[in-house]
């Protein structure tokens, strides 16, 4: 029976277990690097693009003390023929613990842990989930807002290919949140996560109403042809200095990244005072720590 657990969205997780990382998460990002992945092998594959997950990834995994090994798909032998569950067998034969996985193809992590003896944590797999990113994305409207009950957070563009979507509607409504979806529709069908969320199409309806506004990027790699043109995606829903002054006082901005300047934001956005990016960006660290200490860590107290 395989006893060791893998994140693969934000549902292998319960209310209590979010609250359990956030406090690790806290205490990571108070405290000097700790050791406690000491001597626990890591690798990271990453068979999309990355910035900020990647180098995020690594860095926690450094702070805690592993031994960190990056493999470039492409210069792997899974370009001579071996398949992902035969190097995952041949990975966890070596005594590495932790598999990090970002893929193209919706469940390819939950596949890999189906063949791999450790740990698997979905880096983003297609337009499927990204638990640590919706952690993080919580991490920081929970700094901001204390219980998000009754705060209205609104997530908004290209909704249908986003995985970071996906998952923080989840997370989202675990923790409380009022979650509105907005976006064309071609961006967002009707019948989208349906009693999860309300949809919308009218973007400045929602701006007035909402504290938080998640940002998304239009997610070309995704799709073949864009559902409107270019002009009228940002006629309506570019986040923009006209419309950030009719958001409410305290409301914020957020944006998994990376954003494209002119499309879905302007350069105003970016110095609004509620932008929120770099906080983001900065809890990713402590959150990935968090939940690699979650995994291994508790999957040690247990095994012994
Ligand atoms: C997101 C992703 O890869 O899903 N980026 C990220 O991990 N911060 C969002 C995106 O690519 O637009």
């Amino acid at each position: 029976m395989r006893t060791r657990r893998s994140l693969i969205d934000l549902s292998d997780l319960a209310a209590g277990e979010i609250d359990e990382i956030f406090e690790r998460t806290k205490y990571f990002e108070s405290t000097r690097p700790s050791r406690s992945l000491e001597d626990v092998a890591c690798v990271n594959m990453f068979f999309e693009h990355s910035t900020r997950t990647m180098t995020s990834f690594t860095l926690a995994e450094q702070r805690l003390g592993a031994n960190v090994i990056t493999i470039w798909p492409s210069q792997s032998s899974l370009a001579k023929g071996e398949t992902i569950e035969d190097t995952a067998i041949t990975l966890g034969a070596m005594g590495i613990q932790v598999l990090v996985i970002r893929h193209p193809e919706d469940g390819f992590p939950a596949r890999v842990a189906l063949a791999f003896d450790g740990h698997v944590v979905n880096a983003g797999d297609g337009t499927h989930a990204h638990p640590t990113q919706a952690l993080l994305d919580l991490y920081t409207l929970r700094e901001e807002f204390g219980e998000l009950n009754g705060r209205t957070v609104a997530i908004v563009g290209d909704v249908e290919h986003s995985r970071v979507a996906r998952s923080s509607v989840h997370g989202l409504q675990a923790l409380g949140a009022d979650v509105v979806l907005v976006g064309p529709a071609g961006f967002l069908a009707s019948d989208f996560m349906p009693g999860k969320a309300r949809i919308e199409r009218d973007f400045d309806a929602v701006l007035r109403v909402a504290d938080a506004v998640v940002v998304l990027r239009i997610q070309r790699e995704r799709f073949a042809t864009m559902p409107l043109s270019n002009d009228e995606y940002v006629a309506r829903y570019q986040l923009n200095g006209k419309r950030l002054k009719t958001m409410r006082p305290h409301a914020i901005v957020m944006h998994p990244g990376p954003y494209n300047r002119g499309v879905e934001i302007d350069e105003s956005v970016l110095e609004f005072a509620g932008w929120r990016y770099a906080k983001q960006v900065m809890h990713g660290v402590g959150i990935r720590m968090a939940v690699l200490d979650f995994l291994v860590n508790r999957d040690r107290a247990v095994a012994r």
